[in-house]
């Protein structure tokens, strides 16, 4: 399986070259990362949540005319994806103080948000990701300002998708990373929705307690993060009890 051709290893994924010209197999590994991989774990299970949430939000999106290079999952860790070429950008999208906001601003974490905001922050590694404004991405040809305004539709589309989605489940969309795509079609060339949107790059709060569902379990040495993404995604619909992988085995009840 492994023979086809590795295009990129990322920190918790792997794009391999797809069956068909211009598709990729789109692979989600255990590992986990923080602080610019300073932070390394595997975590035992977590890219089969990712994998199976990821698709679950990816194919809504498409299905409300929201444009993404999702396909169709393939199997536990993978699925089919278009390729595109990936915008430079982390897109943030908040609708609650938290994270770097609230070191960077002094906002107390859990403040709601006057209204959501979006932030920019460069794609490289080897700078720690700084954030940036549009003006640095349209001087240094990151993303068109067409492109500007194509992402952050896309952004408050998803925002508003998600943070829906994650209401109906009793749990607090905080905020969310994202990042686009071009796709080319004949001639044409547009922004679609790339990467993956899971637990790794979003923050989700349970309603009631607070209580974190997200990777801050990991950044911040809480535990129980396959526990909270199997939750997550129960609480969607899409996991059954006899495929979940925080499912410890148990003994087996016979009945006489
Ligand atoms: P931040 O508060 O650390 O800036 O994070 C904002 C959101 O972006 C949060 O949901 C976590 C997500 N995120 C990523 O997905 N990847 C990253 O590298 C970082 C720094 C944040």
């Amino acid at each position: 399986m492994n023979r086809r051709r590795r295009i990129y290893e990322g920190k918790a994924k792997i794009l391999y070259e797809g069956p068909e010209p211009g598709t990729l197999v789109q692979h989600f590994k255990d590992d986990a990362t923080a602080f610019n991989a300073k932070k390394h774990d595997v975590i035992d299970g977590k890219g089969v949540l990712n994998n199976r949430i990821s698709e679950y939000i990816f194919q809504n999106l498409n299905d409300i005319g929201v444009p993404t290079h999702f396909i169709r999952r393939l199997n536990m860790r993978e699925q089919l994806i278009r390729e595109v070429e990936i915008v430079p950008l982390e897109v943030v999208v908040r609708n609650v103080a938290a994270g770097s906001l609230s070191t960077r601003l002094g906002i107390e974490e859990g403040t709601q948000l006057p209204r959501s905001i979006i932030e920019f922050y460069y794609k490289n590694d080897a700078l720690g990701d700084p954030m940036v404004s549009e003006e640095h991405i349209t001087a240094f040809g990151w993303a068109s300002p067409q492109e500007i305004d194509d992402i952050m539709s896309l952004a408050i589309r998803v925002n508003d998708f998600l943070s829906g989605l994650f209401l109906g489940a009793g749990i607090r969309l905080v905020d969310f990373k994202m990042e686009c795509g071009r796709l080319w079609e004949n001639d044409m060339v547009r922004v679609v929705v790339a990467d993956e949107i899971s637990p790794d790059s979003c923050r989700l709060w349970d309603m009631k307690t607070n209580e974190k569902m997200d990777k801050d379990r990991f950044r911040r040495d809480l535990g129980g993060l396959v526990e909270a993404y199997s939750e997550v995604a129960k609480r969607l619909g899409i996991l059954t009890e006899s495929d979940n992988p925080a499912a410890k085995p148990g003994p087996t009840l016979v009945k006489g």
